[in-house]
């Protein structure tokens, strides 16, 4: 009874990993499933293939690992965050697709609530922003449009939930309708202080009572898979946002600590400790994790485009075959040669937060050539990340020193060189980069004891390289000054 089962289900693919008792991965499986763009602005995943592929990965996991699900001790879900289904109670089925975190259809009504002068108070009360990434408006939509949602989830007949909660529901066999407060600190009905459901917040954005799950620790068994779902009936002891497994999963335990996931955007978590820190620059402050009496708070930078502008530049410019392909490219030249590359495709995020902003390529002579525009790519990623990092210091958090990365780029060492050299701290990347499985592994081993606390997690980290700044604090300083120039001629471009 030694081993984990961690289950990680994100926007474009579900994954299970099999950890033993020294946080080894004993095996791994992994399925993608369909994303659907119905309208421009509007990404949705059909909850049906996000529980199908779930289920599949865990049993996969297991058979790979030799195992069945009698010889676990604990299973632990870390979920894409924000994304919101509404499903019946009695036949466990969703009413409509699941509205996944990226869809943009409830701008218009978070525009409404803000010109009623809203979105001071709501920073206040939930530590986010109005914005249609959260879930609250996006269950609205579903109330408003799902014909007889909105009688019937007053009627107590239907369930609302952020994945972790559709997960759940379904391994217990129906008997479960929870979420932990870290998932539920990104609903915008949360008041992040009280780390209860707010009753003005339910009034302002007309959700029933009736439709919320209830709220447990992140870590700590708060039920059991259903017999027939893995084989047996296994206690289920972590679940967290995937952003706040991966801090976890970092050993990011002490305020201060900082990790970066460099996946299609990026998301920078830092640990504030007991006490949420209210961000004047629109940083979000977010709830890390509760359990054992105590809780963690983070505060949030998300920035929408990283992995997906290498993406970018292989699909649709054909500048590299290979994602991969782009570190070679990019240290061909010595520096980007003056080109600035801004990727501001969907707007721009935290700290900007400008919808209208678009992707802009400056400073180009003639002599630039692919490896510029490549460089200048990856120096992009890191310059938005050093922007997340600024925000956090005006906003008086601890100051970083030192960055913890993980995600699929941040395989790519000039690009972690360049954040070194941007951010002017070290940049510390683990061996083990699937971090997010290991926070809901962590997290749940935990949860059953068969971790002592977060000191014996912590041995368990281990480095696989460090990347020391190198650059002069002038070179820094120009760099910095010319990205915060080409920023602001990136913003309000767009004019829809
Ligand atoms: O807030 C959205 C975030 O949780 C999504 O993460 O890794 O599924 O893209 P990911």
């Amino acid at each position: 009874m030694s081993y984990v089962l961690a289950l990680d289900q994100g926007t474009t693919s579900s994954r299970a990993m099999v950890f033993d008792a020294d946080g080894r991965v004993r095996s791994v499986a992994r399925r993608d499933f369909p994303q659907h763009f119905p309208r421009p602005g509007w990404v949705e995943h059909d909850p049906a293939d996000i529980l199908r592929s779930q289920l599949e990965c865990a049993r996969a996991a297991l058979a790979d690992a030799g195992l069945r699900a009698g010889q676990l001790a604990a299973v632990g879900i870390a979920n894409q965050r924000e994304t919101t289904v509404l499903w019946e109670r009695a036949s466990g089925r969703a009413v409509a697709p699941a509205i996944v975190w990226q869809d943009r259809r409830t701008a218009a009504d978070c525009e409404r609530l803000r010109s009623q002068g809203w979105s001071a108070a709501l920073r206040e009360r939930t530590g986010l922003e109005l914005d249609p990434y959260f879930s609250a408006t996006k269950l609205a939509w579903l109330l408003d449009h799902v014909p007889g949602a909105r009688e019937r989830a007053e009627a107590g007949e239907l369930a609302f939930g952020t994945v972790d909660s559709w997960l759940l529901w379904h391994l217990s066999g129906g008997q479960l309708h929870l979420t932990d407060r870290g998932n539920a600190s990104r609903t915008l009905l949360l008041d992040v202080h009280a780390r209860e459901w707010d009753a003005d917040l339910l009034a302002r954005f007309r959700i029933p009572a009736a439709v919320l799950p209830r709220l447990v620790d992140s870590l700590g068994v708060c039920g059991e898979t259903a017999p027939e779902v893995l084989g047996a009936a296994v206690p289920i002891a972590g679940i967290a946002g995937d952003q706040q497994a991966a801090t976890f999963g970092q050993a990011c335990f002490a305020p201060g600590m900082a990790k970066n996931t460099y996946g299609t955007g990026c998301f920078l978590l830092m640990n504030t400790g007991e006490a949420p820190v209210a961000s004047h620059n629109r940083l979000l402050s977010t709830v890390g994790w509760t359990g054992g009496g105590r809780h963690a708070y983070a505060l949030e930078g998300s920035v929408f485009m990283a992995g997906a502008v290498v993406q970018w530049l292989r699909d649709s410019l054909g500048l590299i075959r290979n994602a991969n392909d782009i570190e070679a490219l990019a240290a061909s030249v010595e520096d980007s040669a003056g080109v600035v590359f801004v990727p501001a495709f969907t707007g721009l995020g935290a700290p900007h937060w400008d919808a209208r902003a678009r992707g802009t390529l400056l400073g180009l002579t003639r002599g630039a050539g692919p490896g510029h525009i490549a460089r200048a790519a990856l120096e992009a990623i890191a310059l938005q990340t050093v922007d997340l990092v600024a925000a956090m210091r005006r906003d008086g958090a601890q100051s970083l020193t030192e960055l913890r990365v993980d995600g699929g780029a941040a395989a790519n060492d000039l690009l972690m060189q360049l954040q070194a050299d941007l951010l002017g701290v070290p940049v510390l990347r683990p061996r083990m980069l699937e971090t997010t499985a290991l926070g809901a592994a962590w997290l749940a081993g935990l949860g059953v004891g068969l971790w002592r606390d977060t000191d014996a997690l912590a041995t368990q980290w281990r480095l696989d390289r460090r990347f020391e700044p190198s650059w002069s604090d002038d070179r820094r300083a120009a760099v910095i000054a010319r990205w915060a120039r080409a920023v602001e001629r990136a913003k309000d471009w767009a004019e829809e």
